[in-house]
């Protein structure tokens, strides 16, 4: 039976030392890391999101602040807000939630975010320069770093001679994953829905990364023995065995026959979204850091 890598017990060591990092800035420089996260709209997932970081922000010891705008707030509005956050000398990382309701470009958005303060690492200069190896002064997606951080308690930080095949191309998960795979040295493919021979390819893969936002969709056949698999899905599904109307989170692989043949696997929940949420803190308090030289 695969390990199950703790998500929440990474993610509690990184927000304590995250904090540790935060006083100590409090302390010598009277510098207070400021958080700031934007949700517009009533989506009940992104509510979730918002408020575990807003309460993690607040235990790391931050000055943390939400704005909450109505599903109707216009593209405009939001720049508006964007730019007054990019000029508060007390907020050091701003985090627009997505997804956006239609009406607003989401591009737009992220290219207004100073990319000083860009926590998330979605501006084309962080994206850039994760692409180009600068990473002391970029910052990194913060799932895709997490995810690394498991990887790293597993196996090590170098990973030359491992094949690593990642699930998925979103720009938030599967692209910054690629890059940071191939600057630890990993061997590394990039799947998709267009990809033939999936199964096959996953079961090449010493470190397989699922980010396809389906639920269960990898199965314990496509593993090799031994692999270490990341499961970056967050699926809410139906579970009538708890009761009528019943739900309950998956991954983007079938839990219980993936465990039986990797040697590492990261559990839904308490996997990979804890540490989206501890990277977030440590790339908050970096920018902090930055900002005071
Ligand atoms: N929605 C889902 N994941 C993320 C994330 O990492 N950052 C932001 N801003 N929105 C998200």
């Amino acid at each position: 039976m695969a390990e199950i890598i703790d998500g929440k017990a990474v993610a509690a060591d990184v927000t304590a030392k995250v904090k540790v990092a935060a006083d100590a800035l409090l302390e010598k420089a009277n510098v207070q890391t400021g958080l700031a996260v934007v949700i517009v709209g009533e989506d009940p997932a992104s509510k979730v999101y918002v408020a575990n970081k807003g309460r993690t922000a607040k235990a790391c010891g931050f000055h943390s602040v939400e704005h909450t705008l109505p599903e109707d707030t216009s593209e405009q509005e939001l720049v508006d807000l964007v730019e007054c956050l990019n000029d508060d000398p007390s907020i050091h990382g701003i985090l627009v939630q997505l997804p956006l309701p239609k009406h607003i470009d989401d591009g737009r958005i992220i290219q207004t975010i100073s990319p000083e303060k860009d926590v998330d690492g979605f501006h084309f200069i962080n994206v850039g320069k994760l692409g180009t190896g600068e990473t002391d002064t970029a910052f990194v997606p913060c799932t895709p770093a997490g995810s690394m951080l498991l990887i790293e308690r597993v196996l090590g930080k170098d990973l030359s001679g491992k094949t690593a095949v990642v699930v998925g191309r979103s720009n938030i998960v599967g692209k910054p994953m690629f890059n940071l795979l191939l600057a630890a040295n990993a061997t590394v493919t990039v799947a998709h829905s267009r990809t033939q021979n999936l199964e096959a390819l996953c079961k090449t893969a010493d470190i397989l990364i699922a980010a396809v936002g389906r639920p269960q969709m990898i199965k314990g056949d496509w593993v090799k023995p031994g692999a270490v698999l990341i499961d970056v899905g967050i699926n809410r599904i139906d579970a009538p065995e708890k009761g009528e109307g019943k739900t309950r989170l998956v991954g983007d692989a079938d839990f219980e026959s993936c465990q039986t043949v990797a040697g590492a696997i990261t559990p839904v929940p308490g996997g990979v979204g804890p540490m989206t949420i501890a990277m977030l803190m440590a790339n908050a308090v970096t920018s902090a850091y930055r900002s005071a030289g």
